[in-house]
């Protein structure tokens, strides 16, 4: 039997967006959120949990690693008072990048673990030095075995210890504070991420028993415990599918409100919008846009560990840039290969020329629709926000990438008013 070909979106391009949505859970959060579960030997109820290819490969593994999950509407029960298993296959491993973080959760339950390298990805290579280096500081042995990780603490109970990161790592900060929750003694990690979604997991948790100081700031401290329980905890608003969707209606002319979202967690976007002649109205949790007229373009857009611009934005972004008026200098600092969106835009007409980290996009006034094909989660959204504002209806192959992190993307294009189909 052959293999069924993905469908692909289809977008009528040109229609003015106007509507309210109610924004889904974070990924970012879900995902060490649901990782972490495993650790706590509980029962825990995670609310607000996104429907996302990746949250069903982080259930995988939490169910190969013997937790039972349930999931109704928004709402995935873990219980993992049975988890028994240390190992990761490798075909779970591979289906998404984040997996890594479980080596903590697994080293700090079993005592050991074995899981394969999550490897490169298409962003470029994706190196886990620095939670590897972590893990041994704490009291673990790791053999770096034919691709394989190979990992014991041959004390049985892994150690705080004084960790130093030479950059921010979203992913080590958060295996070190899952590892070092319930590990003997205290753990000072300086230099952490400090994204909102690092708070997220602390908030979470601490509602399990852990004692964290000072997540969401550079330095955190976790005094570890003998053990957890579960919690109930609500996973916050993705500020990235936030940013995407003002996106959508902004390069429409159009308006879009959202509930559900932290305007604090988006303070280093939302400027940009109104830079680029966007009027927002920020009420408690709802953030409202209203585009019109031609966008102008933000003169320089850097990508920086949180507070900075998120590197998660800066596709869609681009694809703001494309069709405003005058010049933007995008510069990537997060990863090495993160334009791939750009041949595909310009195949659109947008005008881009990439010199490694550094784009510089010169507006033009409009997009003309083609067949694209997404090969990353946040430059398949860019291509989305592009095919919205295009002359023609445009095709985007590689859906897959975008499932991964979008809650029914459709659905909530349409809500917008979007004319978008599958075919
Ligand atoms: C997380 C997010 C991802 C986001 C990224 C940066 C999740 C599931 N994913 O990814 O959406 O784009 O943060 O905000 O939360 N690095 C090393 N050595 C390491 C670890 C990282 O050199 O051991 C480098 C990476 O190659 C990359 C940079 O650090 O260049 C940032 O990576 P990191 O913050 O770890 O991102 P992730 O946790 O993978």
């Amino acid at each position: 039997m052959g293999v069924i070909p993905e469908k692909r979106l289809l977008i009528e391009g040109g229609r003015r967006l106007d509507g309210e949505l109610r924004l889904q859970g974070a990924k970012n959060s879900a995902l060490p959120i649901l990782t972490a579960a495993f650790l706590t030997g509980g029962v825990s109820e995670i609310h607000n949990c996104p429907d996302l290819t990746d949250v069903d490969a982080a259930i995988r593994i939490l169910r190969h690693l013997g937790c039972r999950v349930s999931r109704q509407e928004g709402v995935v029960t873990v219980d993992a008072t049975q988890a028994a298993d240390a190992t990761v296959p490798d075909e779970l491993m591979r289906e998404m990048r984040s997996s890594i973080v479980f080596l903590g959760a697994i080293l700090a339950r079993c005592g050991s673990a074995r899981v394969c390298f999550p490897g490169g990805c298409e962003l470029g290579p994706r190196p886990v030095d620095l939670h590897l280096a972590a893990l041994r500081r704490m009291g673990a042995v790791i053999r770096e075995d034919h691709g394989s990780l190979d990992c014991t603490v041959p004390a049985g109970r892994l150690h705080g210890a004084n960790i130093a990161f030479s950059f921010p790592s979203v992913g080590a900060t958060e295996n070190v504070m899952i590892a070092a929750a319930t590990a003997e003694g205290r753990t000072l990690l300086t230099n952490a991420a400090r994204e909102p979604e690092i708070l997220d997991l602390a908030r979470y948790l601490t509602a399990c028993g852990a004692r964290i100081d000072g997540a969401g700031e550079g330095v955190i401290t976790i005094e570890g415990v003998r053990s957890l329980h579960g919690a109930r905890h609500a996973v916050i608003g993705d500020r990235i599918a936030a940013a995407t969707y003002l996106a959508a209606a902004a390069v429409t002319g159009g308006r879009c409100s959202l509930t559900g979202c932290d305007p604090v967690a988006l303070a280093s976007v939302l400027p940009i919008f109104e830079e680029m002649g966007c009027r927002l109205r920020i009420e408690g949790r709802t953030v409202a846009l209203e585009g019109g007229g031609r966008l102008r373009a933000p003169r320089h857009i850097r990508t920086m560990p949180y507070p900075g611009f998120p590197t998660d934005a800066q596709a869609p972004f681009m694809a703001m840039s494309a069709v405003a008026e005058g010049h933007t200098v995008f510069v990537e600092n997060i990863f090495e290969n993160r334009y791939r969106h750009v041949s595909e835009l310009c195949r659109m007409g947008a005008h881009i020329k990439v010199e490694g980290r550094v784009a510089v996009v010169e507006g033009v006034p409009s997009l003309q629709s083609a067949e694209v094909e997404a090969s990353d989660l946040r430059g398949g959204a860019a291509l989305i926000v592009a095919g919205l504002c295009a002359d023609g209806e445009t095709a985007v192959a590689g859906m897959h990438h975008v499932y991964r992190g979008y809650e029914d993307i459709e659905g909530m294009l349409r809500a917008l008013g979007a004319s978008v189909r599958t075919g």
